[in-house]
């Protein structure tokens, strides 16, 4: 047993035994929006920042709002993670739009949506990537600057060719680079970097997600009186970066040792600083 266990509109399983119709939605199109979490000491962190998120990525991509209902994915959650026994779980929660009767795109009216969540142990981030940092691989992606908040969707090709292009290059994850040359995100994860003192991240008019720890950096900052900009990045002014970090709900934050060529010291002081603020806002959150 892999410690995998999974939900499916609420019947907890291993996850080898979770199966779903091969006409859902989600399957079929990648008709579905997700979230990715972790639970700390049994709970969700940032529960309803998640949730929140997880509605409006709904509310994008045009399903019903009754498909994400909070209180059942809660119980759903809890469900799931006592099934899997462990204080710290990595948890990944889909809604399709539903099984089709037929191969359509176009979905029909009154589909009945799909829940499917996993959970598993946490696998703590690697110590040494922690201590000493990662390597970033720079990808071009378009741009995506529509002025449209970005939903976070199942369909996660694109990020799978950036992560096999990034390894392939001997990198632990992949930044996306616009066709304007403008730093953006990483394929899984929200850039920083720090020049000159003052923390830069890119602001989420291109097209970025609107990461939840981002959000919890961005606040950390500001209260220690930190200059923040979140501003555009050239690709050409990477090798201009005295520190970078990239972070996520699942890994906290994590230094960044190299883009490309470009080396760092890591992790660097503020970004030191950033990762032990973003830790005791988790730890107050825990209450
Ligand atoms: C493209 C992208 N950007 C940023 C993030 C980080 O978001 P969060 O801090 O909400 O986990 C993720 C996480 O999955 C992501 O896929």
């Amino acid at each position: 047993m892999s410690g995998l266990w999974a939900s499916v509109d609420g019947r907890v399983t291993p996850a080898e035994q979770a199966v779903v119709p091969a006409l859902d939605r989600g399957f079929l199109f990648g008709d579905a929006v997700y979230e990715v979490f972790s639970t700390r000491r049994g709970r969700p962190l940032f529960w309803a920042e998640h949730l929140d998120r997880l509605r409006a990525s709904g509310a994008r991509t045009g399903l019903a709002p009754q498909a994400i209902d909070g209180a059942v994915l809660r119980a759903e959650v809890a469900a799931l993670c006592a099934a899997v026994g462990a204080d710290e779980a990595y948890v990944r929660l889909m809604v399709s739009r539903g099984v089709n009767p037929d191969l359509a795109l176009d979905p029909r009216e009154g589909l009945t949506p799909t829940r499917v969540l996993f959970a598993r142990p946490l696998t703590p981030v690697d110590p040494a990537l922690k201590a000493h940092g990662c390597v970033l691989s720079t990808t071009v992606v378009p741009r995506r600057d529509d002025g449209q908040p970005v939903a976070k969707k199942s369909s996660r090709q694109g990020a799978i060719a950036e992560r096999l292009a990034a390894h392939a290059a001997g990198a632990w994850e992949a930044l996306r680079v616009d066709t304007l040359g403008r730093v953006l995100e990483g394929a899984t994860s929200t850039f920083f970097a720090v020049r000159a003192g003052v923390l830069l991240t890119p602001p989420l008019g291109l097209g970025i997600l609107d990461g939840i720890t981002r959000r919890h950096v961005l606040a950390v900052a500001r209260a220690a009186s930190v200059p923040v900009a979140e501003a555009a990045i050239p690709a050409e002014a990477l090798d201009e970066l005295d520190e970078a970090f990239i972070c996520s709900s699942t890994r906290g934050v994590v230094p960044v040792r190299a883009i490309d060529a470009h080396g760092f010291a890591a992790p660097g002081p503020l970004t030191a600083a950033m990762s032990a603020a973003y830790e005791a806002v988790v730890e107050a959150h825990l209450g």
